[in-house]
């Protein structure tokens, strides 16, 4: 049987260090409301000048050597991100370029939170359709473009600035609170090939539902609108993305038990023999209410959102190579990935290691 392995992996983080104290300082937050609603303890933003590409080829380099390959082996790439550098070209080509891998085909997937498993879902098929031999895949994400303080406050919370902000800007600062305390910058990689034998991806249900986008999007800028980006919509923080976070959190916490139940039925395999369960860190509360509808114990399911934020595409590979390298997974283990995001779209993968 062929099956698709991953053999290398590697993550970073954006170069600072952001505390929850240090946003209380331009929020009207607390550490202790962070913590208790959402697990994040502390997340990283880049410095100004290292985007989402930047991320994942600096991911890259260490999944590569953790593999052991040439690069020039890499024969298609993928990247996964929601916050790409420009609104086009997308991440994929501008990593490839960076990376020197020649012109190797550059895929580029959005599908937010969900990307991960999107993306080895296709990973999957190009391998063992022999489309690909050796894919290198990345997932990535600047969300600190989306805060919607200025420059000077983010030198504030990297400790370069001892200036606070005026109340009228602490003000406009908390209209944004409950996404702005969740998200943290961060890039992953994964290197996959195709072998025989039982060991690899056992296989993905994907679901989307386009009908409820608007509970979480980001409204500018986009060709929805004529010109696609403009003065008001900066002014008004359109490019700030809308969150229903009660909507969403009661969708996640059916939906990914759902779609896991699913696809272990249709592998039959039974919950009780998943390993380890690698939720999509979005919220700690919600990893949490999946766990318990799956009846799974603690040391079945890991989790390290306190330490990131939730880094969208980036999460679950960071996890998965947290994991990998803790001795978490041992060969033989089922692995389950979940995860739901924007669209909505939502899904879970098996992995037997
Ligand atoms: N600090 C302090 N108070 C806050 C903050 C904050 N950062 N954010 C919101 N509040 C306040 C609200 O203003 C509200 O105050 P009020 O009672 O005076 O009106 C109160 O806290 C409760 O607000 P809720 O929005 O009801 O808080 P909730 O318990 O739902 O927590 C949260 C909000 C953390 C966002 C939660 O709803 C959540 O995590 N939802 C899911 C988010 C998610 O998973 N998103 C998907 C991932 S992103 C992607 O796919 C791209």
């Amino acid at each position: 049987m062929l099956r698709t392995r991953i053999v290398g992996t590697g993550f970073v983080t954006g170069e600072h260090r952001v505390i929850n104290d240090a946003l209380s300082q331009i929020l009207e937050t607390s550490d202790a409301w962070i913590r208790e609603r959402t697990g994040v303890t502390e997340r990283y933003y880049v410095e100004e000048g290292t985007a989402t590409s930047d991320l994942g080829v600096r991911a890259a380099e260490k999944a590569i050597t953790d593999a052991g390959i040439d690069r020039r082996e890499i024969d298609f790439l993928v990247f996964a991100t929601m916050t790409p550098d420009y609104y086009f070209p997308g991440c994929g080509g501008l990593a490839q370029a960076k990376l020197g891998l020649g012109h190797v085909p550059a895929l580029d997937i959005r599908q937010q939170c969900s990307g991960f498993i999107y993306g080895l879902q296709t990973c999957d098929a190009l391998l063992r359709s022999g489309v690909a031999k050796t894919i290198l895949f990345m997932g990535a994400e600047v969300h600190s473009g989306f805060m919607p303080w200025d420059r000077e406050q983010m030198r504030l919370l990297f400790g370069q600035s001892d200036q606070l902000p005026t109340a009228a800007q602490k003000e406009w600062n908390s209209r944004f609170r409950d996404r702005a305390v969740l998200f943290g910058d961060a890039g992953a990689a994964i290197v996959l090939r195709a072998e025989e034998g039982e060991r690899g991806l056992v296989g993905a249900k994907l679901h989307a539902d386009g009908s409820a986008f608007e509970q979480l999007y980001v409204p500018a800028a986009g060709f929805a609108y004529r010109p696609y980006l403009s003065d008001a919509q900066f002014r008004e923080g359109r490019y700030v993305p809308v969150m229903n976070g009660r909507g969403v959190f009661k969708m996640a916490v059916t939906r990914m038990p759902d779609v896991i139940r699913e696809l272990c039925q249709e592998k039959g395999v039974a919950l009780d023999d998943i390993d380890l369960l690698i939720p999509h860190q979005a919220n700690l509360r919600i990893s949490e209410a999946v766990q318990k509808a799956l009846g799974l114990p603690d040391e079945k399911v890991f989790n390290n959102i306190q330490r990131y934020g939730n880094t969208t595409a980036a999460s679950i590979p960071i996890a998965y190579h947290e994991c990998r390298k803790a001795g978490r997974i041992k060969p033989g283990d089922l692995v389950c990935f979940v995860a739901m995001g924007a669209g909505f779209h939502w899904a879970a993968a098996l992995m037997r290691e």
